[in-house]
């Protein structure tokens, strides 16, 4: 082996090895795009990936500024000889991209290609992709070597794909496996209870006329079975949103809690956001933990008809809740003197921690306001 052999297979090697450190689909994209385009040495370097419309699933550049990006506008449509690879497996390698019959031009802001090196990812028979490289930085162009090894390169990164497609599949499994859970645990819990509420329903209906004592007893007995049933699908409900923090985005997850509180209580639970602020993981969970704290009392001490949940951007950055009721209201350092209950103890222990401030607004008789301010960024 020469010794100009020896490193370029060190440098395939090292990309490749890079191309199977990830697992998240768009990830491995952009490692073959930067991997590719280091490799060969190009200037501009793009990767393809066909939808079933005619049109690029997704399309990863590199060697083009985010500026330009924006300046060139949508993304390619599948025409042209982008368009070309997609439908031939074999490699196209030109001295003028321009010089080709299906040429097709390119936006006002595109950069100006020249050298072009084109190699379809092929799986299974199937193009999955392509890798598009443009102006090589030495002169000459492209090479009969640059394309063998890019060929060499693109059936690893097909490996790498399908890898990580595969892995996306399986997460998208075990989210449809905690579903079947759910829909087990609610079928467990609830159904059951209605079942008997049914039963107990048809007693009465029986009774009535005969019977009205125990026919009373078995209304007691409804009455008590559908609150169970209520109290168990609320439980159920509630099990579901903390999970959903990390991928959604807070502001999300804390409006389709209010939405969902909607739909189960009887009183109004209102959202309203005027912007969203800008806050991290962490500080992110303490708006959601305060506001499901503070809507829980609202909902279950203070018997309100409408309880309303608005977020702002706090002046100076950072973010501003309040969780409003018109209930009944309570004594505030009265409860928090002599409380061993939990709740308001630990909304004002998590607003500390996180920097924050929180201050419980309420008299008896004219409902609660609990206002969380947390600055953008944490001092302590
Ligand atoms: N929005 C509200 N309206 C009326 N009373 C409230 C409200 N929030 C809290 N309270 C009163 O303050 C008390 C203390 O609230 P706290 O959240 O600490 O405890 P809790 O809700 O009773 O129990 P938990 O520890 O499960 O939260 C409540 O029991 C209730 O009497
Ligand atoms: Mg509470």
């Amino acid at each position: 082996m020469t010794k100009e052999q020896a490193s370029e297979l060190h440098a395939l090697s090292s990309a490749v090895l890079a191309l199977n450190q990830h697992l998240d689909v768009r990830e491995v994209l952009r490692m073959v795009v930067s991997s590719a385009r280091a490799l060969l040495g190009a200037r501009y370097a793009a990767l393809g990936v066909p939808d079933d419309h005619g049109a690029f699933a997704e399309f990863v550049a590199v060697g083009v500024s985010d500026a330009q990006w924006q300046a060139i506008g949508p993304l390619p449509r599948q025409h042209g000889l982008l368009g070309v690879m997609l439908q031939d497996p074999h490699p196209q390698r030109l001295a003028d991209i321009r010089a080709h019959p299906r040429f097709a031009g390119w936006p006002r802001a595109h950069p100006a290609l020249k050298d072009f090196l084109g190699m379809p990812i092929v799986s299974d028979d199937e193009i999955v992709g392509a890798i598009y490289l443009a102006n090589k930085t030495a002169p000459g162009g492209f090479t009969a070597d640059d394309e063998e090894l890019l060929a060499v390169f693109a059936a690893h990164a097909a490996i790498a794909l399908t890898n990580a497609r595969l892995y996306e599949r399986n997460h998208e499994l075990s989210v449809v496996e905690e579903r079947h859970r759910l829909a087990q645990e609610l079928h467990d819990a609830v159904s059951q209870k209605l079942f008997s509420l049914r039963l107990s329903a048809s007693a009465v209906a029986t009774l009535v006329g005969t019977d009205p004592g125990r026919a009373r007893d078995e209304l007691n007995r409804v009455q008590e079975l559908a609150s169970e049933a209520l109290g168990e699908l609320r439980s159920v409900i509630w099990e579901l949103r903390p999970a959903e923090l990390a991928d959604d985005g807070f502001v999300a997850v804390l409006k389709q809690h209010v939405q969902v509180l909607d739909r189960i209580h009887d009183p109004e639970v209102l959202w309203r956001a005027r912007c969203v602020p800008h806050l991290d993981d962490d500080r992110a969970a303490v708006v959601v933990r305060i506001a499901q704290e503070a809507l829980h009392n609202a909902l279950r001490h203070a018997q309100p008809k409408r309880v309303t949940v608005t977020l702002s951007c706090r002046v100076g950055g950072g973010a501003l809740l309040e969780v409003a009721d018109d209930g009944s209201g309570f004594d505030v350092t009265e409860v928090e003197r002599t409380s061993r209950r939990l709740g308001l103890g630990s909304m004002r222990d998590r607003a500390r921690d996180a920097g924050g401030e929180l201050t419980i607004a309420s008299s008896p008789g004219r409902g609660t306001t609990v206002r969380l301010e947390l600055p953008e960024e944490h001092r302590s």
